[in-house]
């Protein structure tokens, strides 16, 4: 694998290297190099409400496949943990339960809701016997309200990946947004993960590719912020309606908001709008093979399917067919990097940069 490079400065950079989305080499290494390294959305606390609840999860299913296991404990407390028993590996909770231990089903070792290792038959004579190494080992993970985030080995704090988004968008009631399953979907997307990142990270396509979209949103006044391991695209509403009610003291107060677009590094996008929240994971499934997750969270349904956040499943497909003829292109002998437009392909450089930074290393 090449030591990917892009230059610091947009004026004088080159896109990263099509390698990067054509190699299976750096496929399988971007786990450990990006994934294992970054902070996953996990899901929300309104599924582990109750104490003795466990609750199993996987960390990115068909890519990184992280067995893990939410529990609230009997103080009422929410703890995160290796779901792979420390016997002989045997994933201990397949399905939402509430208990008031945690025990393996294979050769019964049991271990407490804060997974310290408490009890195994027939093993008397064993030396050594338990050591820390017994215990169900430690998931990191944070809450942001009731959004819940873990990550294998993180190379950042939760803040410093979230931080800004909470700060700025603290004037939410995040605790009354509910998910709305009926209003979540996965797409299929035959293209790398990145490229599907990165044509979310512009606004540029706008005009070109989403004909409604460019009628709710004034794209002259599209801005995009970078901060460490996050961005924002501020879109402000072309009519000054269906925009968000900002307090004074807000940064944004006075401006007419139709929509935060906030993306985690590499994967996460938090799309807030006045209805609610779309959360998107993207889900890498192969080199060109993407799935993505909708999640669709409501607070306010007389707002939906008005301004910027109405039609997101056209606008979906409007990215997944453009992003699918990249998929194409950039697999060409001919083709193995573009230049960048300072004005509006900010996103997309602080992207490949911070993908360079973590492949590097
Ligand atoms: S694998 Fe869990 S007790 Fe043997
Ligand atoms: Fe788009």
């Amino acid at each position: 694998m090449q030591n990917f490079f892009v230059d610091e400065d947009i004026r004088k950079a080159s896109t990263i290297s099509s390698e990067f989305y054509t190699s299976e080499t750096c496929f399988e290494l971007s786990k450990e190099k990006i994934f294992a390294k970054t902070w996953q959305f996990i899901g929300d606390t309104d599924e582990i409400r109750l104490s003795g609840q466990l609750v199993p999860q996987t960390i990115l299913p068909g890519f990184m496949d992280e067995p893990v296991l939410l529990v609230r404990d009997k103080d009422d407390k929410l703890n995160c943990m290796s779901n792979v028993c420390t016997h002989r590996g045997n994933i201990l909770v397949e399905n939402v339960c509430q208990e008031n231990q945690i025990r393996c089903r294979y050769h019964g070792r049991r271990f407490d809701l804060n997974g310290k290792f408490k009890q195994m038959p027939e093993f008397e004579n064993v030396e050594c016997f338990p050591t820390e190494k017994d215990d169900l080992q430690k998931v990191p993970f944070g809450v942001w309200s009731k959004l819940i985030f873990a990550s294998i080995k993180p190379e950042m704090q939760l803040e410093d990946a979230i931080g800004e988004m909470q700060k700025r968008l603290s004037f939410l009631r995040l605790a009354e947004y509910k998910l709305e399953p009926a209003r979540s979907r996965d797409y299929l997307v035959k293209c790398h993960w990145a490229l599907y990142c990165e044509n979310y990270l512009e606004g540029f396509h706008i005009p070109f590719i989403h004909n409604s979209l460019n009628a709710a949103i004034d794209y002259g006044t599209y801005t995009t912020e970078l901060y460490r391991y996050s961005n924002l695209q501020l879109a402000l509403s072309k009519g000054g309606e269906d925009v968000f009610d900002l307090p004074k003291d807000s940064p944004d107060f006075g401006k007419q908001v139709s929509a935060y677009y906030y993306w985690i590094f590499p994967n996460i996008m938090f799309n807030f709008y006045p209805w609610g929240l779309s959360v998107n994971v993207i889900r890498p499934m192969g080199t060109s093979l993407t799935k993505v997750s909708f999640l669709t969270y409501i607070y306010d349904e007389s707002k939906l399917d008005r301004g910027a956040g109405a039609g997101l499943d056209k606008v979906e497909r409007e990215d997944e067919a453009i992003v699918e003829n990249v998929q194409k292109g950039v697999r060409s002998r001919f083709y193995d990097s573009g230049r960048y437009s300072p004005a509006r392909e900010t996103g997309t450089h602080h992207f490949h940069r911070l993908i360079c930074e973590f492949m590097n290393k």
